[in-house]
């Protein structure tokens, strides 16, 4: 903290200080002149009119000790000059005693309630000592680099492979019900916003109850996609994870395309196709377009590229917005948790969306939701 601030704060705090107790002061000293029958001479409104009682005891001690808590609060609390003096309060943070300030509290306050969170996931949701043991050792790679971006590559691979290794009790999680209420807690409270309290997305956010995967629904691609998040850091000189074809193929070769593309899609009976352009775009596709999408344009789980043929779109089936697609190119975003919510939340929430498309044991997030 700059000199500055830290006198401009010593100033506002003893000012207030000595401010209230010199009007105290300057009340007990200063009688005003009395009439002869005790009242001060003022009058209002003709009748009423003022005498000078003293004030009571119960209120100048409490006043008092007011001016004394304050003395006290200067010692505990950083009030003057902070920039050297800290206060004698202290809180726990990471294990280590600390000055008092509003950040180290919350902090402080996040910590307790994360291990009160932690020792009731263990004992309540995953009494599995194999599970307690894979989460710890994930916990202490974590730590070695808490900022994600700053961590080596090998680092990230053996977080990835600790990662990967929760599945089976994402499995075990998503039979156990009170887990799952938990993890829909969890989804309206976090991932509601973008996915829908029922999960099933909107336009660019994918349905997570469907079966249809862009990144896997196994519930390794599931914790991979909630720790790491999906696309995230795009750099603006990098192609979109989609990335725009119309500079590339021309827009006749864009229209052409999505013809194509409409073609293969299952929904295509509702509209009427040009056969002259699907044969062009089939050309294109095979060029452009299958390192991602396959040769069938059925999807690539490891490119994020969804399957084309099953008639569920992610941005929308209609030829507009195929067209859209394909001419500017496309790039959701799925934030990551890790460091949001930590490791035993993603579990809940993995097992939550697991068991949407596979053992509902808990009816999406709506009916809790009321
Ligand atoms: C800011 C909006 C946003 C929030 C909040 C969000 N997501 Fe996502 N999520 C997305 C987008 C966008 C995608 C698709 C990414 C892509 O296009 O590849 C996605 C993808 C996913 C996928 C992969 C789907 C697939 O088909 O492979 C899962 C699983 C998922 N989200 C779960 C969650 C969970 C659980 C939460 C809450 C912790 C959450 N999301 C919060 C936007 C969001
Ligand atoms: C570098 C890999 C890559 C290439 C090449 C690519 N795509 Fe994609 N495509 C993707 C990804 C990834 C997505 C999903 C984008 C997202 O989730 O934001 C996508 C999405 C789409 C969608 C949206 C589907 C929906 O459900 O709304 C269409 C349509 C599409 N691509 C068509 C094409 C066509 C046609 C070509 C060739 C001209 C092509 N793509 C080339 C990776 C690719």
């Amino acid at each position: 903290m700059s000199i500055f601030w830290s006198s401009w704060i010593t100033i506002l705090s003893l000012a207030c200080w000595l401010g209230i107790l010199g009007v105290l002061l300057f009340v007990l000293r200063n009688k005003p002149d009395l009439q002869e029958d005790g009242t001060t001479g003022h009058i209002y409104d003709d009748v009423i009119q003022e005498y000078d009682k003293p004030l009571p005891k119960w209120w100048l001690v409490i006043f008092f000790g007011t001016i004394v808590w304050g003395l006290v609060y200067f010692l505990l609390f950083p009030a003057i000059f902070p920039s050297h003096f800290k206060g004698f309060s202290t809180v726990e943070v990471d294990g280590k005693t600390v000055p008092w300030t509003s950040e180290n509290e919350l902090y402080s306050d996040l910590e307790k309630n994360n291990k009160v969170f932690t020792e009731n996931f263990n004992n309540n949701f995953l009494p599995n000592a194999a599970a307690q043991k894979q989460l710890a050792t994930l916990a202490s790679l974590q730590a070695k680099e808490p900022v994600k971006s700053e961590r080596s590559s090998e680092l990230s691979e053996q977080i990835q492979a600790n990662v990967e290794a929760l599945a089976p009790y994402v499995k075990e999680l998503s039979g156990n019900q009170k887990a799952l209420m938990a993890g829909e807690r969890l989804f309206l409270q976090n991932c509601a916003v973008c996915h829908g309290s029922t999960a099933q997305g909107a336009p660019g956010y994918p349905n997570l109850t469907d079966n249809d995967w862009l990144h896997g629904g196994e519930p390794e691609n599931i914790l991979v996609t909630l720790h790491n998040g999906r696309h995230v850091n795009l750099d603006p000189t990098q192609p979109l994870p989609m990335p725009a074809q119309r500079a590339d193929i021309g827009e006749q070769g864009v229209r052409a395309v999505a013809e194509y593309v409409l073609s293969i899609s299952k929904n295509q009976e509702k509209t009427e196709l040009d056969p002259a352009k699907i044969a062009e775009g089939k050309t294109i596709f095979g060029e452009k377009c299958f390192i991602c999408h396959g040769q069938d344009g059925k999807g690539m789980i490891s490119a994020g590229a969804p399957n084309l043929t099953d008639g569920i779109w992610l941005f929308g089936g209609d030829r507009e917005t195929v067209q859209e697609t394909i001419r500017n190119g496309r790039g959701g975003v799925m934030p990551e948790w890790e460091t949001k919510l930590g490791n035993e939340r993603i579990m809940l929430l993995a097992s939550y969306v697991y068991s949407l498309s596979n053992n509902a044991v808990v009816a999406p997030a709506d009916s809790a939701a009321k």
